[in-house]
Formats: C-alpha cells, structure tokens, sequence
C-alpha cells in the first residue's frame, strides 16, 4: 500500500554479520584473493575467445546525441505555418504529432490536404529542423510535443486535435490495416462530440483491463528502479492529488493515439499541462524513455476519463469507426452521437 516503498528500504546484506574474528577474517581475505585472481583469469581467457564482443550500450540512456544537420537547418526554424494562427477560426480538426528528422511525414501532409485538417509538427530534435515547431521539452517522446501543442494553441485549439504518430503505418492501427491515413478517414468525429476523448485503437490489449498499479509495485520494479516502483508519487505529482486519491488499478487501451474536444482539453487550466510537461523536462526519476511510458499510460485519466477506460472493442468499433454489426450474435448496436 505505501507508496514510499524505494529501494532505499532495501536493506543492504552488509548491515549482517560484521563481526569477524581476525582468523575468520583473514581466511575471508584469502578466499577473496583466490576469488578475484580466477576472476582475472577468466576474464582475460573470455577476451581472447571473444574479443569481437562490443560493450553492450546503456539500454536506458538517453539518445545519442544528433548526427551533424544540413547547414541551413542549423539556422532559425521556420515554421511551416504562421505560428500566430489562430486554429479555432481557421480549422475544425487538427493533426498533431511530433517527428525526429529520418520520419517522412509527406503522408500527414497528404491527408491534411485531403481532409481538410491543419498538420501541427513538432521536431523533437535537440537542432530543430525547419518547418516545425519546437517543443518545450525533447524528454518523454512523442508526450513532449503533444504536452507542447496544448500549451502552445490553449487559447486557440481547434474542436478536434487528433494526436498521432509520425510513421504512416503503425502495427497498433487495429481495424483497417495499418496505415493511419485509413484510420483517420474512417473516423467519426461525432464520437469525439459525445465522449470528448477518443482512442484510435479498440483492440483491449494491451492496456486494458488493467495496465499499471500505481501503489503496489512489484519487488522487482522497486529493485531494478523501473519508473513502475515510484507512480505512486509520481501521479500525485502530475495531478496534484492525495495519496488516498490514487488509484488502485489504472487501465486504458495502449499506444498513445487519440483524438480530443477542445471543450475536454480545457476542462484542465492550461497549468496543468505546464506542470506535467516541466515535470517530463525535470523528474530525475526516469529517464526519456520512462516519461513517454507515464503519458501513454494517463492520457485517457489527463483528458477526463476514468482510472480505468476500457470501453466494449465491438461498441468502440462502432462508435469510433461506425462499423455496428449486426455482429456474429445478430445484435446491431447503435453509435453514440447518433441523431
Ligand atoms: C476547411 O475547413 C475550414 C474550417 O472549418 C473551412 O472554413 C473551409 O471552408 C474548409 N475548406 C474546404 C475546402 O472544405
Ligand atoms: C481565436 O479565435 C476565436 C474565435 O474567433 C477567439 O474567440 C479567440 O479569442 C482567438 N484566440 C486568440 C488567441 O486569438
Ligand atoms: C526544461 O529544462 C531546460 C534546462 O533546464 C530549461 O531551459 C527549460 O526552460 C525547461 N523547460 C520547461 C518547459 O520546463
């Protein structure tokens, strides 16, 4: 239950047994030299067998730092849009995402221009490539430019930000192949009018029922410090609650693409979105990698649905994509937002 359970609770094993009779203890410093001179052994015997073996790199760091830019992308970004647009009178329907500079996102482009939607890019590079926007943070992935984004246009927002990933196909698109352009045409916004936040996936798993228990970690999260061992603080942190307000179980359908109302945007003050992102761009708690898995796990919790947001796949396929059967069962279910 508490959530104050860090490694630091761990008792070491050299707080036992310090208490050693010199002939214990100088037998114990003999083993230790056996131990160490085979050690030493082995290790130059497994160099020669294997010296072609690279050191492994850090699994957790952070990214390696860019490789060299265009020259002229080292100079002032300019934006592929007027950054003062205001996107409530020029838009309905914005696409939001962020992108490194070896994705093409010629396909988002396209489909803007098909569908009538605003492309809003953010270049989630330290030397920021021209046409984008800037982020206010590079920690935590595609979440920092969509944190970004909120806080960029608040008082501008569109109806609808559709958040999305910078790569055409994504192996999570669950109902029309994988390309995000045929999501995203078979979209029904009236769904979004309805419920205020939409998943574009359906499919329960992974995420749901249950993806995280924010006050129980498991002994080997707290032991290998796994971002899972310290939700519990850190989702009081970004919603500024009680302990006693933290859920038990949190569960959401996973992936981190979704479509959200202005109106559910703002049911939070732009400070919300600026305490999480200065919380991304500072938490010394985890690392890049770790902060993009928090988000993933919230956003239906930050865009006002509850801890656990699992919704029927066959009702969500209907309501997000209009496909209502009549299923292998006969029933034909009806689609939220329809008059
Ligand atoms: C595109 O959307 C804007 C804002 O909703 C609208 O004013 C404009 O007429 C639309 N353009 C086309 C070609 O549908
Ligand atoms: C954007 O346009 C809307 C509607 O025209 C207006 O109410 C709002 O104040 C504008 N926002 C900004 C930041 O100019
Ligand atoms: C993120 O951290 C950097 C460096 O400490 C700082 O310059 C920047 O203002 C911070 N941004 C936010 C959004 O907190």
């Amino acid at each position: 239950m508490a959530v104050s359970t860090t490694p630091s609770q761990l008792k070491s094993p050299f707080q036992y047994g310090h208490r050693f009779s010199i002939y214990r203890r100088s037998r114990y410093v003999a083993l230790l030299l056996v131990f160490l001179i085979c050690t030493s052994l082995y290790a130059g015997l497994k160099w020669q067998i294997e010296p072609e073996l690279e050191p492994q790199p850090e699994p957790e760091s952070e990214p390696e730092p860019e490789q060299e830019p265009e020259p002229e992308e080292t100079l002032e970004p300019i934006y592929h849009i007027d950054p003062g647009i205001n996107l409530t009178t020029n838009t309905q329907t914005a696409l939001v995402l962020g992108k490194m500079r070896r994705d093409n996102v010629e396909w988002v482009l396209e489909l803007g221009e098909e569908l009538n939607y605003t492309s809003i890019i953010y270049s989630m590079e330290s030397l920021p490539e021209k046409s984008a926007f800037i982020p206010h943070t590079l920690r935590g992935h595609e979440s920092a430019a969509y944190l970004s984004y909120i806080i960029d246009f608040y008082d501008r927002l569109p109806a609808y930000s559709i958040f999305i990933h910078p790569d055409k196909d994504q192996w999570h698109n669950d109902l029309f192949g994988s390309p995000t352009s045929e999501v995203l045409s078979n979209l029904r916004l009236a769904a979004v009018d309805s419920m205020g936040y939409v998943n574009l996936r359906c499919k329960a798993d992974p995420g749901c029922p249950i993806s995280m228990h924010p006050l129980d970690p498991t002994p080997i999260d707290i032991e290998n410090k796994d971002v899972r061992a310290y939700m519990g603080e850190i989702y009081m942190e970004l919603f500024q609650v009680q302990l006693k307000d933290v859920p038990r179980d949190v569960g959401g359908v996973c992936c981190g693409q979704f479509v959200v109302s202005r109106e559910r945007i703002r049911q939070r003050p732009k400070s919300d979105y600026m305490r999480m992102i200065k919380w991304a761009n500072e938490t010394t708690t985890t690392h890049n990698f770790g902060v993009g898995w928090v988000f993933e796990k919230l956003w239906h919790q930050i865009f006002g649905m509850d801890a656990i947001y699992c919704p029927r796949f066959e009702q969500c396929r209907c309501d997000v994509y209009g496909w209502c059967g009549p299923l292998a069962s006969g029933e034909t279910l009806t689609p939220v937002g329809s008059h």
